[in-house]
C-alpha cells in the first residue's frame, strides 16, 4: 500500500507520515526545498521524498505523483505568518485538490482522497446551518482571512463539484481548534458539527487526526461509513 502524503512537513502532516509508517504503509512526501523536516522522515529510507512546491507542478507531475498511490492526504495549510496569510498564493489548498481530481479523473484512478479541513466550513448539504451571528463572522473571515476562503472553496469542490456521485472516492476531515499532544487519545466523529466553531469551540489534537486519517486509509468498513462525508473530529472530553 502506498499513500501521498502533501504538507507532510506540517504540524499534522508529519503525525499522518508516522500515523502510516506505523501502519507498514509506504509513503511518498512532497515538501518544499525549505521545509524543515524531522530526521525520522529525512532518514527513514522507506519514505520517498520529493522536493518542490506542489503550488507550482503542472498537472502532468502531478499524474505522475498520484498514479501508483493508494490514498492521497492532503494536509496543507497556509503558514500563521503575515506572508503567509495574506501572500500568495491564495488558492493553494483549493488549486492542490482540483488538480489532484483533475488528474485522477483523466487517468480514472480511484485512490482514497484524504482532506483535511475544517469545522469552519459548513456543509449545508448535510443539513447544517450557521447561526445569524455565525453567518456574520463567516462572511468577515471569507472577506479579510485569504485562508479560510482557499479552504472553503477546497471543500465545496468536494462536496458539491464532486459530491456522491462520483467515480472519486474522497473524505473532507473537519477538526475544530487544533492543540498538540503527544499520544493518541478518545475521540469523537460526528456527521456534523456539534458545536459552534466560534462561539463554543472544541479541540481536537493533530495526533487524534492524523490517527483517524490513518484509520481511513487502512480501514474499509471506516472509509464506506465516511465517504463522501465531511465527518468532524473533537477530542472526547
Ligand atoms: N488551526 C486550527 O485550529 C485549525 C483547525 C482546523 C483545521 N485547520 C486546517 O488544518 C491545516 C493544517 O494544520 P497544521 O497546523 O498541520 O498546518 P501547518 O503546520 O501550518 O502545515 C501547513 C503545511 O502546508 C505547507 N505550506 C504552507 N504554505 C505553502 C505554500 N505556499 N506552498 C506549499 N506548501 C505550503 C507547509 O509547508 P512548509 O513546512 O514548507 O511551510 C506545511 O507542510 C491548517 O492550515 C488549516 O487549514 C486548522
Amino acid at each position: 500500500m502506498k499513500a501521498l502524503v502533501l504538507g507532510a512537513s506540517g504540524a499534522t502532516g508529519k503525525l499522518v507520515v508516522q500515523q502510516l509508517l506505523n501502519k507498514n504503509i509506504q509513503v511518498r512526501v512532497v515538501v518544499r526545498e525549505s521545509a524543515i523536516i524531522p530526521n525520522q522522515i529525512s532518514d527513514d529510507k522507506s519514505i520517498e521524498v520529493i522536493k518542490g512546491n506542489i503550488n507550482d507542478f503542472e498537472i502532468a507531475k502531478i499524474k505522475d505523483l498520484v498514479k501508483d498511490c493508494d490514498s492521497i492526504i492532503c494536509c496543507l495549510g497556509h503558514n500563521i505568518s503575515f506572508k503567509g496569510i495574506l501572500g500568495p498564493p491564495h488558492k493553494l489548498v483549493y488549486n492542490t485538490v482540483v488538480k489532484i481530481i483533475d488528474a485522477l479523473q483523466s487517468n480514472e484512478l480511484n485512490p482514497k482522497f484524504i482532506l483535511m479541513s475544517t469545522t469552519a466550513y459548513t456543509n449545508r448539504k448535510s443539513g447544517e446551518v450557521n447561526t445569524f451571528g455565525e453567518k456574520i463572522v463567516f462572511s468577515l473571515l471569507k472577506v479579510l482571512l485569504p485562508p479560510h476562503k482557499d479552504n472553503m472553496l477546497a471543500a465545496d469542490h468536494l462536496v458539491y463539484k464532486l459530491g456522491s456521485k462520483t467515480n472519486i472516492d474522497w473524505v473532507a476531515v473537519r477538526p475544530d481548534s487544533l492543540f498538540d499532544e503527544e499520544n493518541v487519545s478518545e475521540y469523537e466523529i460526528h456527521n456534523n458539527k456539534t458545536r459552534s466553531p466560534i462561539f463554543n469551540p472544541g479541540k481536537t489534537s493533530r495526533i487524534n487526526v492524523s490517527n483517524f486519517m490513518a484509520e481511513l486509509v487502512t480501514n474499509d468498513k471506516l472509509w464506506q461509513e465516511w465517504k463522501h462525508k465531511t465527518p468532524v473530529i473533537y477530542n472526547k472530553e
